[in-house]
């Protein structure tokens, strides 16, 4: 993240008309890709905010592609391998309408590609691709530029590779303009960004910025190229030192030295023709200043011409000095127009008089503002790039879903007309080498219908909140490690046609709810787990049993219980008659003693008797034993 600096400038125009206006600065932010320190441009003492404090990239020194660039020493470049998505989120932007420029730099060591080629985003919209060539010139192609309104606080600005070069970024500004700055009227306003083509001064010596001509800071520093002739030899050059009314006007700030040059047509051959190479089927806003200073025109009526584009008349019959009312005043004239070519042919007709007239041309491209991806759905992608340590490689930097060229790798996007805001539908990361766990927070990409995250080395628990995304379709966590149980709110998730949870560590039983589903055509693999029980296919569950087998276990737990008491009984009855036995041998001695010899008394007695009886049983049965 960068922390602008907040810039503080005090220039004091003591000759410009709206004085008052004047003395609120814009906001201005100018950065100096790569450098470790604040940086001053001669000839301007322009200043240029250093950007150690952002992390992505490699920084390096720079070479001036051209002319134009600011003469800055560094640059910042974006390898591949820090993934395709870089960005520059620049905060505390205040709310407003700003002009944004980024120059280009080539990397001054040899080896580097040196023009690499790569687009831009500003607020996840594409404004540029850069063109082959771009290095080789001194215009335009040289940076981009685009008038957009910042509201959230932040200015996001991406540089998405094409896999020719890393991109590599000289400076970024950020420079608020007017908010009405610019207005095309019906199609303007906050969905509406407006990036420059060209801007040409006609019959101005060399390419100036707005700088260069003591131009009010609330113009945006444009640049304006030069132009002598539109190719015609009959073209010509005019000029004056009068002062010229109406320039750097609220909004547009227009400088006026701009009004104080113009082409003119002759005799010869009277249309004034500029054609353009763009981008077909575009729209394209054109911006006309003129000021009468020829000094053969003095009054109304004596220069009338068309304005011709590819073709048709975009505004009839202008007169210079009949629209403004005087000689020396500034007039500015805007139109747009849908071009579906390749060319935009402006043509200055003469109607009356023989010759057209032109100061300035500004062409812009009309971009529509992209809508963004739902803000809660950035965070759920966040939190999972977090939870996953998702590689650099992968460069989830900006917007998921815009520009919609380049959306986050692995991440499918839809737009949702209803909320007209990108959404999620789908996330394609199998076999990344992805570590890490499933963040609760997944359960905010509301709208998605596939998850593939299998062959990665995942661990922790499925997360119980999926249930609520009742949009899944497909959920692919396969080959992973995660354990613990299968969360019974999947069974919610009634759209779910495929579930492949094989080859992870996972126990318990399966929600009863998606056992069920089986039959109707879904597909889902449970196979190789540590313990998923409870649906055909697996063991079944510890402890539910059928009624049989509860039975079974009913009767044999009673037999072995009674076992169990027969057991003790016995042992118990064994017990008793041994400590009866050694309670006679020992604790009761003397008792014992006394029963011995009472004993032996009754054994004498007995042996008497015994003697007496084998005469008895010689003679019969004896009843002693
Ligand atoms: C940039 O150039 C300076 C000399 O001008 C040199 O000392 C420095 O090491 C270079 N930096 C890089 C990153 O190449
Ligand atoms: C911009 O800010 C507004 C208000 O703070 C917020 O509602 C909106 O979600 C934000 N948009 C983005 C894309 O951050
Ligand atoms: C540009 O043209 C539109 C319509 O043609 C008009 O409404 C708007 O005021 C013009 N803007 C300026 C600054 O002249
Ligand atoms: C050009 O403008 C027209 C009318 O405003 C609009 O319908 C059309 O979508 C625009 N085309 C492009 C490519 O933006
Ligand atoms: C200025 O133009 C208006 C029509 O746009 C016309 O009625 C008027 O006569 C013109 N004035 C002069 C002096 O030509
Ligand atoms: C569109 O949004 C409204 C409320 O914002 C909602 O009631 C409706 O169901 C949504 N329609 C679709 C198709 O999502
Ligand atoms: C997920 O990706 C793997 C390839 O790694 C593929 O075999 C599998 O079919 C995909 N799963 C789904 C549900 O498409
Ligand atoms: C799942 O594995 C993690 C370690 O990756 C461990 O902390 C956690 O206790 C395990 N959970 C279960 C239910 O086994
Ligand atoms: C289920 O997963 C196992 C590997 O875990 C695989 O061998 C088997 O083919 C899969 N079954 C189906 C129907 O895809």
């Amino acid at each position: 993240m960068l922390k602008p600096l907040l810039i503080f400038l005090f220039f004091f125009f003591s000759t410009a008309p709206q004085l008052s206006y004047s003395l609120q600065a814009p906001y201005v932010l100018r950065i100096s890709c790569g450098a470790r320190s604040d940086v001053h441009t001669r000839p301007t003492n322009t200043q240029w905010s250093k950007d150690f404090a952002y992390t992505g990239g490699v920084f390096a020194n720079a070479t001036q592609p051209s002319f134009i660039t600011p003469p800055l020493n560094t640059l910042r470049h974006f390898p591949l391998s820090e993934g395709p998505e870089n960005c520059y989120n620049i905060d505390k932007v205040p709310s407003g309408h700003y002009s944004v420029r980024i120059f280009f730099g080539l990397v001054a060591e040899p080896g580097f590609d040196n023009e690499p080629l790569f687009d831009v985003s500003v607020e996840g919209t594409l404004i540029y691709s850069l063109p082959s060539g771009w290095s080789n010139h001194d215009d335009e192609r040289a940076f981009v530029e685009a008038l957009v309104y910042l509201t959230n606080g932040t200015a996001t600005l991406c540089f998405h590779s094409t896999g020719h070069g890393d991109p590599a970024i000289l400076s970024i500004e950020i420079l608020q303009v007017d908010d009405r700055a610019y207005n095309l009227g019906l199609n303007s306003g906050q969905g509406t960004i407006l990036k420059t083509g060209k801007r040409l001064s006609c019959g101005a010596e060399q390419p100036r910025f707005d700088v260069d001509y003591s131009g009010d800071l609330w113009g945006g520093d444009r640049f304006w190229n030069s132009i002598s002739t539109f190719g015609r030899h009959s073209d010509r050059v005019i000029f004056t030192k009068d002062s010229i009314k109406q320039a750097s006007q609220a909004p547009n700030f227009y400088p006026e030295t701009l009004y104080q040059t113009a082409i003119v047509s002759t005799d010869n051959q009277p249309d004034l023709a500029y054609t353009l190479d763009v981008e077909p089927t575009r729209n394209y806003s054109i911006w006309f200043h003129f000021a009468e200073i020829d000094p053969l025109i003095i009054q109304a009526g004596q220069r009338i011409f068309d304005i011709v584009i590819n073709g048709d008349i975009a505004l009839a019959n202008v007169d210079i000095v009949n629209m403004t009312g005087d000689i020396s005043r500034a007039l500015v004239l805007n139109t747009t127009v849908a071009v579906d070519g390749r060319n935009l042919a402006i043509t200055f007709h003469p109607q009356r008089g023989s010759h057209a007239i032109v100061s300035a041309i500004e062409i812009f491209e009309v971009i529509t503002a992209e809508s963004k991806t739902d803000i809660d759905e950035v965070r759920a992608l966040q939190t999972l790039k977090t939870a996953l340590g998702l590689p650099l490689r992968f460069g989830w930097n900006g917007d998921p879903c815009v520009p919609p060229q380049h959306p986050w790798s692995g991440a499918d996007c839809k737009f949702d007309k209803n909320s007209s805001k990108w959404v999620i539908d789908g996330l394609v990361l199998d076999n990344q080498g992805l570590r890490g766990f499933l963040p609760n927070d997944m359960s905010r990409l509301q709208n998605i219908q596939s998850i593939n995250l299998s062959g990665n080395s995942i661990h922790g628990a499925i997360p119980s909140s999926l249930g609520t995304v009742t949009s899944i379709e497909k959920l692919d966590l396969s080959y992973n490690f995660f354990n613990g149980s299968i969360p019974e709110t999947l069974g919610q998730l009634t759209s779910l046609q495929t579930l492949n949870l094989n080859s992870n560590s996972l126990s318990g039983r399966v929600p009863s709810a998606l056992g069920g589903r089986l039959l109707h055509r879904a597909s889902f693999n449970f196979t190789d787990n540590s313990g998923l029980c409870g649906i055909p296919g697996l063991p079944t569950c510890g402890p539910h049993l059928s009624t049989g087998a509860v039975v079974g276990i009913g009767l044999g737990a009673f037999a072995a219980i009674l076992l169990l008491i027969t057991f003790l009984t016995c042992w118990w009855k064994r017990r008793q008659n041994i400590l009866r036995a050694q309670r006679i041998a020992t604790r009761e001695a003397p008792y014992a003693k006394a029963r011995t010899h009472f004993s032996r008394d009754v054994q004498l007695v007995r042996h008497h008797a015994h003697e007496n009886t084998r005469t008895a049983v010689e003679n019969g049965p004896s009843l002693l034993s």
